[in-house]
C-alpha cells in the first residue's frame, strides 16, 4: 500500500500594506518601507535625488503631507518610513547661492561670516530650522553662536550637517545654513583648531609625490581591480 504523503503548507505571514499617494496616484505598499524603497516598489527608477541610501549624503530631502493635515513634513527619503495616507510629490532642489571666497584672506570672526552671508542677521529665532533637521542639529542655536562670534562652538555643533537643505527650505530669513556651516567649519579648521603635526607631515609627503606611483597605478587599474579592492577593504569594527 502506498502511503499518501501529507502536504505541508507553510503559511506566509500576511504583509501589512499602507496607502500612499505619489503625484496624486494611489498605491498600496508594504508597511515599514522607507519612502525611497516604496517609490521603487511601485516602479519608480530613481536616478536623481538619491545617493548613499544611508542618511549621510543629504541628496534625498523630501517633503510630504497627510490628507486634511495642513502641516508640511520633511525628512530624508532613505530614512523616513512610509505612513498610511502619505502624500508625496517631487520638489525642486533647494536653491542656494554659493558664495565664492578666498579662505586665505578671511578672519575667523562673526563679521567675516556676516559679510558673506548677511541674511544671518535676519534670523528671527523661530527654531523651524532645528525642528526640521533630520540630523537633530541645534541649527538655530548654532546660528546664534555664529552671530556671537563663537565659531569654535558653532563648528562643533554643526559637524554632522549633511547639507540636505531642509532647514533652508523652511527658513523665513532665507538663510542657506549648510553653506554658512561649511564656511564656519573651514574657518575653524584653518585658524582655530589645533594643528596636527601628523596631518601636516602627511600633506607635505603628498605634495612631494611620496604616493604618486601608487596612486597612478590605482587610477589606471580599472573597474575590476577597484571592485576587488573595495570588497576586500578593511572595515573598522
Ligand atoms: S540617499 Fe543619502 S541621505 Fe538619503
Amino acid at each position: 500500500m502506498r502511503m499518501s504523503q501529507a502536504k505541508t503548507t507553510v503559511k506566509q505571514p500576511k504583509m501589512k500594506m499602507v496607502t500612499i499617494y505619489v503625484m496624486g496616484k494611489k498605491y498600496e505598499v508594504p508597511e515599514g518601507l522607507t519612502i525611497l524603497k516604496a517609490l521603487e516598489y511601485v516602479g519608480y527608477r530613481l536616478i536623481r535625488g538619491v545617493g548613499c541610501r544611508a542618511g549621510f549624503c543629504g541628496a534625498c530631502a523630501t517633503v510630504y503631507r497627510f490628507k486634511d493635515d495642513y502641516k508640511l513634513y520633511t525628512g530624508l527619503a532613505c530614512q523616513t518610513t512610509v505612513k498610511d495616507g502619505m502624500y508625496l510629490v517631487m520638489i525642486p532642489f533647494v536653491p542656494a547661492k554659493k558664495p565664492v571666497y578666498d579662505i586665505e584672506k578671511l578672519k575667523p570672526d562673526a563679521s567675516t561670516v556676516i559679510s558673506i552671508f548677511p541674511e544671518l542677521t535676519r534670523c528671527v529665532a523661530c527654531n523651524t530650522c532645528t525642528k526640521s533637521c533630520p540630523q537633530e542639529i541645534q541649527v538655530m542655536d548654532a546660528v546664534q553662536e555664529i552671530l556671537r562670534g563663537n565659531l569654535e562652538k558653532a563648528a562643533h555643533m554643526v559637524f554632522d550637517c549633511i547639507a540636505c537643505g531642509i532647514c533652508s527650505m523652511r527658513c523665513p530669513a532665507e538663510i542657506v545654513h549648510y553653506h554658512v556651516f561649511q564656511l564656519v567649519r573651514r574657518l575653524y579648521g584653518k585658524y582655530i583648531a589645533k594643528k596636527s603635526k601628523h596631518l601636516e607631515d602627511k600633506l607635505k609627503a603628498l605634495e612631494e609625490g611620496a604616493f604618486k606611483e601608487e596612486l597612478d597605478k590605482l587610477v589606471t587599474a580599472g573597474p575590476s581591480v577597484w571592485k576587488r579592492l573595495y570588497e576586500s577593504r578593511e572595515i573598522e569594527k
